[in-house]
């Protein structure tokens, strides 16, 4: 039975690092007391409802607290909320899907071209490498979740393509008819001036080469690069290179072109794109250790 309550679902962070946890808030509108929670995951699915909600482990008998946190995760992932209350229980709706982002998975988004700012007028062609048939490219635009090409399902070839639109960062992730997440991309678009800088993440030791292109000109020569706001290279050449990558390097980058001009001085400003550093080891002996500290603390209880 379902009540005609709302239940609005906030999820942070939107952007996942490793190790990092969830925490989804739960607020049922109109507010009373009495409600017991209840926590899902979404699963796409190949159906005129966009997702399946599966109920979370921790979940099944609610939870009196209207937040809920989830440790370990590491993929890309929609949730959904709903409250209930009395004997037999009235349910309130259920949230809308919100999602938290991960840079990194097996099921990977490719984005061509292979950037994360992009200019206006040239079209940007998304398309995802799964082993599932079917596929489809998701959207979250300025508080809206929107599906390219009205959310059909694509075959393996046909990449979802965007033209023309202005996007001052969108997020992009696709969704696989057996029921995966890919990565997700953070994507804009500019008119005169961009970075090239990778939209996945570089591993450590890897290279990295940034460089500046105008519209008119292509590749720039003579730019300056700024990390966190600070010149890192002054203008004197088209790329900035590391050789290998270290987490140090993470951060938001952007570059500049100067060109003395007879009465002025032009200056183009790229805006400022995250780079993101991952480790090159799997951190999976996390878990086991954590495992054993137990076992000890254990062995402790029963021995004192
Ligand atoms: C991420 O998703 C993949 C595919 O659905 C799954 O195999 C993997 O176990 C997930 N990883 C984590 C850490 O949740
Ligand atoms: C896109 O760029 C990344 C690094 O910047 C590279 O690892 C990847 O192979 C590139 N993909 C394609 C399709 O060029
Ligand atoms: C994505 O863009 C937003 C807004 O600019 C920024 O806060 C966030 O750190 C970016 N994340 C990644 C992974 O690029």
């Amino acid at each position: 039975k379902s009540d005609s309550a709302l239940s609005v679902l906030t999820v942070s962070p939107s952007w996942l690092s490793p190790g990092a946890s969830v925490t989804l808030k739960c607020h049922v509108k109109p507010p009373s007391a009495g409600w017991r929670f209840y926590w899902y995951k979404a699963v796409p699915q190949l159906s005129d409802e966009p997702y399946r909600y599966e109920l979370l482990p921790d979940s099944s008998e609610g939870t009196e607290q209207e937040v809920f946190t989830i440790h370990g995760q590491k993929n890309t992932t929609g949730y959904m909320c709903r409250a209930g209350r009395g004997d037999p229980q009235f349910y309130s709706k259920y949230s809308l899907p919100k999602f938290t982002w991960y840079m990194d998975s097996s099921v990977s988004l490719r984005v061509s071209p292979n950037r994360s700012q992009h200019f206006t007028y040239e079209s940007i062609s998304l398309s995802c490498e799964t082993n599932s048939a079917e596929w489809r490219v998701r959207q979250f635009y300025e508080d809206f979740y929107l599906f390219c090409d009205d959310y059909r399902w694509k075959a393996q070839t046909s990449p979802c393509i965007i033209s023309r639109t202005v996007y001052n960062g969108a997020v992009f992730w696709c969704e696989s008819g057996s029921g995966e997440f890919s990565n997700a991309v953070n994507i804009s678009t500019h008119d005169d001036i961009i970075l090239e800088s990778p939209v996945h993440p570089v591993t450590e030791g890897q290279p990295l080469t940034l460089s500046c292109r105008l519209w008119t000109d292509g590749i720039l020569s003579d730019v300056s690069f700024y990390k966190n706001g600070k010149l890192v290279q002054t203008g004197t050449s088209e790329q900035l290179n590391i050789s290998a990558v270290s987490k140090s390097d993470e951060g938001f980058y952007q570059c500049e072109r100067k060109e003395v001009l007879t009465r002025r001085v032009q200056v183009w400003m790229s805006p400022e794109s995250w780079v993101s550093v991952k480790c090159k080891f799997n951190l999976t002996f996390f878990p086991v250790f954590l495992q054993f500290s137990k076992v000890k603390s254990e062995i402790k209880q029963q021995t004192s």
